[in-house]
């Protein structure tokens, strides 16, 4: 399989535990190499942007507030099977769902503050890349 890029974020429940290291840690064991990382204050704007396909959910205020309450790290991550390897590598949405091991298992406080996000295909990975990247910020 080719290389494939996918969009990750380590969420403010996780910087304000001072976690980014740990959490890069799991990545980088788990095959994924970090091609783009930055650390940055969401606006409301940009978080409402970014989740606009929740924002019919009962949930969408909450998570909106959530993501500009604190500092969040943005990454693209590299590897065979990206996408798919890195959900994996974070576990279940909700962490009373995720596997032993995975990151939300690990750190994640609940569904809502679950410590990170991770594109769900190719198509949502591209746009999320492209709102946060450049693509001479990307270095493989
Ligand atoms: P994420 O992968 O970033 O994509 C959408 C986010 O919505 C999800 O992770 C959760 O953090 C959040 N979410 C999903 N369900 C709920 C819920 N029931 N209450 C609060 N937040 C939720």
């Amino acid at each position: 399989m080719a290389k494939q890029h996918t969009f990750s974020i380590i969420k403010p429940d996780a910087t304000e535990r001072n976690l980014t290291g740990a959490i890069n840690a799991v990545i980088e064991k788990a095959g994924l190499r970090i091609v783009a990382q930055k650390r940055i204050h969401m606006t409301r704007k940009q978080a409402e942007t970014f989740y606009a396909v929740h924002k019919e959910r009962p949930f969408f205020g909450e998570l909106v507030d959530f993501m500009v309450s604190a500092p969040v790290v943005v990454q693209v991550l590299e590897g065979d099977n990206a996408i798919a390897k890195y959900r994996e590598v974070m576990g279940a949405t909700n962490p009373a769902n995720a596997a032993e091991g995975t990151i939300r298992k690990l750190f994640a406080k609940s569904v809502g503050e679950n410590s990170v996000h991770g594109s769900d295909a190719p198509e949502t990975a591209a746009i999320e890349i492209a709102q946060f990247f450049a693509g001479n910020e990307i270095v493989g």
